[in-house]
């Protein structure tokens, strides 16, 4: 509320509930289409942001499919390499199984790096990463990334599961905040 009792008014629109609707129906019918002839797909999620855009997306994937997550945590700094943790693993194992880690958004890349290696030494047949946003001009480790939604530039989102401390989550669209 502010001062003169109002509700803040939501922030405006980046992308919108309905261009975010057509590319995850975009995004599943590619990887469908790559993993095809795969037994099950492990669709990995990481708590909390990515899960809007994951449950959307196994729910459009015309394939068999797994569903897991898990949380991380940074000590201090979430820009410093190396010192993601992990606060919550995954359950399934993931030896010998075609995994999908989904994300919501990739900007420095440091948790991404962080998270793919430690994946890798379990082992998984193979390992692709989808995320729905990528801030491009913010990479300062290199992370493959698989499957992108969409590019965006150097702006704070929030919506589809993205948040600022907490809020804006629930928003079915990716909107902007201004500072
Ligand atoms: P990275 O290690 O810098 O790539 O951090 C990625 C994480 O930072 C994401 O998973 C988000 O939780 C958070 N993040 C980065 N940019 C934004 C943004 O614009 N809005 C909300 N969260 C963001
Ligand atoms: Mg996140």
């Amino acid at each position: 509320m502010t001062s003169d009792g109002e509700r803040a008014p939501f922030p405006p629109a980046l992308l919108t509930e309905e261009q975010v609707r057509t590319r995850v129906a975009e995004l599943a019918e590619e990887i469908a289409r790559d993993f095809a002839d795969c037994d099950e797909l492990v669709c990995l999620g990481i708590l909390k942001g990515s899960v809007f855009f994951l449950v959307d997306l196994v729910r459009a994937l015309p394939i068999p499919a797994a569903v897991d997550f898990f949380q991380t945590a940074s000590y201090g700094s979430s820009t410093t390499p190396g010192e993601v943790l992990i606060k919550k693993d995954v359950d399934l194992s993931l030896r010998g199984r075609d995994v999908l880690l989904v994300e919501d958004i990739v900007d420095t890349g440091h948790t991404l790096a962080t998270v793919l290696a430690m994946l890798r030494l379990r082992r998984p047949r193979s390992l692709k990463l989808c995320t729905l946003l990528d801030k491009p001009d913010r990479r300062e480790v290199e992370v493959p990334i698989d499957y992108i939604g969409f590019s965006i530039e150097n702006r704070f989102v929030v919506g589809y599961g993205l948040d600022y401390d907490e809020k804006y989550r629930h928003l079915p669209y990716v909107g902007y905040l201004d500072d």
